[in-house]
């Protein structure tokens, strides 16, 4: 069986694919002291190979010295009072749709950036080294495993730089349960863990609005990661964060307008008004997200954003479409009730099959996202607040569809999970 959702259904908020089946508080002590050699930059070691795109990029680079370790008084908010290139930004999750926004908009801020990937990287680990180095020009990629926080440090420790802040874009490529625990809780804990320990004093981090109404595995994991961060920054006034809690991305919305250009239908559920949106670009939110580095208006706030414009309806994202390409609108409009049936049945079956528990969370994925708004709750109303939720950057949803029609969805992949 396999069975599509509509795009318009936000699946791929969590990385379901498009037209893809259903298919510590941990120790925060800053080093006071740590054992560097004389030489300017730590060499590169086998644990840990630090690349130097430019002569520029690697002069920037601020090795340690004993003395610029921050200490915990001088710590708290002293990079915001530094010019760009002398604050050292570590980015996690460096390789991803967002991520790549992230360390560009940053590296044209004139920070020094520290890209944490993995030797393969992308979707289904598509991208060599030497393409990820490409992706990430003007970053200093460091090939490590955030999933290891003794290997996150000891690469940490070879580098021979201090951390200011850590911008954190990680997501679970796959959306299971355990690999969503393991990415969006452990291993941003782990970048957590490690920056502080190498002097970092504020997190920004990539979280979903869709926390508000917890329901799936993926929220939760985040949730509890969020918590931790204002736990820390509660239990040390030099630590601060921003948590960045974006309404949907472009991609999540653009999986049927290469099918709709092909004469499909569109399809949506119900009346296609169950929920709505302010669909935000890669480089806004990146933007977004590069402020928060520095706006001290952004310390320690949940901040949640969506892009320029009103909130868009399943149904008004189809009749732009379909006005955008000049023809009638044509809808297939599919009863929610369906996804519930099997929601339904795949409960069922994981208590007798345990390793559907994946497909099980994706099929809840699905529902979720067709029929909860990705906008501000009111606490209120108890309703989504399409007032409540702030507009950022330019870009909307309409040249976004634009673009598509003209040149494809490349580089708007969702994630990599196949379901049933
Ligand atoms: N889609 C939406 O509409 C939407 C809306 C609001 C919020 N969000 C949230 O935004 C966040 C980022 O989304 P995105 O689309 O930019 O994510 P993405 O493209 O899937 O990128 C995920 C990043 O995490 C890294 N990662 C995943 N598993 C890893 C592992 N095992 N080891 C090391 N690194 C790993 C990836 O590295 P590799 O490249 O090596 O795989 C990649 O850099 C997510 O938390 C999502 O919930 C999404």
């Amino acid at each position: 069986m396999s069975l599509r959702f509509p795009s318009n259904s936000y699946v791929g908020l969590h990385s379901l694919p498009k037209n893809k089946k259903l298919s510590a508080r941990f120790s925060s002590q800053f080093i006071n002291q740590i054992e560097v050699s004389s030489i300017p930059y730590a060499l590169p070691s086998p644990s840990l190979k630090l690349y130097r795109p430019s002569k520029y990029s690697v002069r920037r680079l601020n090795p340690i010295k004993v003395s610029a370790v921050p200490n915990v008084e001088s710590a708290p908010s002293s990079f915001r009072n530094k010019n760009p290139k002398d604050v050292n930004i570590l980015v996690v999750g460096s390789t991803g749709y967002i991520g790549k926004f992230v360390v560009k908009e940053l590296v044209s801020r004139g920070f020094n950036i520290i890209a944490v990937a993995r030797e393969k990287s992308g979707i289904r680990g598509r991208n060599s080294k030497e393409e990820t180095l490409n992706q990430l020009k003007g970053a200093n990629v460091c090939f490590s495993d955030v999933t290891h926080v003794d290997s996150l440090e000891k690469s940490l420790e070879n580098l021979g730089v201090s951390v200011d802040v850590v911008v954190s874009c990680l997501a679970s490529r796959g959306g299971g349960v355990k690999d969503s625990w393991q990415i969006d809780y452990e291993a941003t804990k782990n970048s957590l863990v490690a920056g502080r320990k190498f002097g970092a004093s504020h997190f920004v981090l990539l979280s979903a609005i869709c926390v508000q109404k917890p329901l799936l595995e993926f929220q939760r994991a985040k949730l509890k990661v969020e918590a931790e961060l204002m736990k820390e920054a509660e239990e040390d006034n030099g630590f601060t964060f921003s948590i960045v809690r974006p309404t949907a991305f472009f991609k999540s919305l653009g999986g049927q307008v290469e099918l709709v250009k092909d004469g499909k239908p569109y399809v949506m559920f119900g009346d296609g008004k169950l929920c709505a949106c302010k669909p935000i670009s890669e480089p806004d939110l990146a933007s977004f997200i590069a402020d928060c580095v520095l706006s001290e208006d952004k310390i320690n706030q949940v901040l949640p954003i969506g892009g320029p414009g009103k909130a868009l309806t399943a149904l008004e994202q189809g009749e732009m479409l379909f006005r955008l390409l000049g023809r009638e609108p044509k809808f297939l409009k599919v009863p929610i009730e369906i996804m519930d049936f099997a929601i339904g049945v795949l409960d069922f079956l994981v208590k007798i099959i345990p390793s559907l528990e994946d497909a099980a969370e994706f099929g809840k994925i699905g529902r979720y996202y067709a029929a909860e708004s990705m906008l501000v709750l009111d606490p209120e109303t108890g309703e989504y607040s399409a007032e409540r939720t702030p507009s950022y950057g330019k870009d909307t949803l309409e040249e976004f569809f634009e673009r598509v029609l003209r040149e494809g969805m490349a580089g708007q992949e969702l994630g990599e999970q196949t379901i049933i």
